[in-house]
């Protein structure tokens, strides 16, 4: 039986998600086949609308035009997502994270998101994330953590690859932690942004499930070889 979304990702947890918004989209295929060869389980595609985020980035159209074996991650860094989430889906979307502090009715976000079947193969599900900037409490999300499947803590402001890790990220994703393990419910969690390979080690040891890495892959000429190093050792240091 196809495993679900959230299944692949438990099992391959930790694990990385590589964002595409440093590669070059250009020749997005070709950039999203060297994670594949790499052995990278998701592309996480930073979808931006210029008013949530300071940047535009990319719609649907975008994300629905890659083509890959790959789990699509759509981090959707937009005012009022719902309206928006059923073309994400259509796009073949697996998991679809939007900002608690996006939604006016965060709740109402999730549980449509929730009733949405896969485009790509209805058996796998949608994985739903709900994602806090670096200056939202962990408290916003204790109503939610039933409607959630990952919970992804933003470690820079949204709006650019290649920031620095935000330090008071680690107490965040303890409290994350302790937060999920009381809640009953089997949650992933994320951390989005600022992981390199200085700090990749380190920020295995917080117990993350998913780390969200960019410009530590396709920064420089090497992507596959970044993508490979980041993996192993993410996977080593836990
Ligand atoms: C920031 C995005 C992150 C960022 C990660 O707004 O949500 O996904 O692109 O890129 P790096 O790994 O370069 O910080
Ligand atoms: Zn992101």
């Amino acid at each position: 039986m196809a495993r679900g979304a959230f299944e692949r990702l438990r099992a391959a947890a930790p694990t990385i998600s590589v964002g595409v918004l440093t590669a070059d989209l250009a020749h997005r295929g070709d950039e999203v086949a060297v994670l594949e060869r790499a052995g990278v389980p998701l592309v996480h595609f930073d979808v931006m609308d210029g008013r949530f985020a300071p940047m535009m980035t990319i719609g649907p159209r975008v994300v629905g035009a890659v083509a890959t074996s790959l789990l699509k991650d759509v981090h959707l860094m937009i005012e009022e997502p719902l309206a928006h989430l059923d073309d994400f889906v259509q796009a073949g979307a697996d998991v679809v994270t939007v900002h608690v502090e996006a939604c006016r009715h965060p709740h109402r976000a999730l549980q449509a998101l929730g009733a949405m079947t896969n485009a790509n193969d209805p058996g796998r599900g949608i994985v739903r994330g709900l994602a806090l900037n670096p200056g939202t409490a962990l408290a916003a999300v204790g109503p939610l953590l039933d409607e959630i499947d990952l919970l992804l803590v933003l470690a820079v402001n949204p709006g650019w690859g290649g920031q620095r890790f935000i330090a008071a990220t680690a107490g965040r994703l303890a409290e994350a932690r302790r937060m999920i393990a009381s809640c009953g419910r089997d949650v992933l969690l994320g951390v989005d942004g600022g992981v390199k390979r200085d700090n990749v080690a380190a920020i295995a040891a917080m117990g993350v499930d998913v780390v969200v890495t960019g410009s530590a892959v396709f920064d420089g000429a090497a992507a596959e070889e970044n993508a490979r190093a980041m993996l192993s050792a993410l996977r080593s240091a836990a």
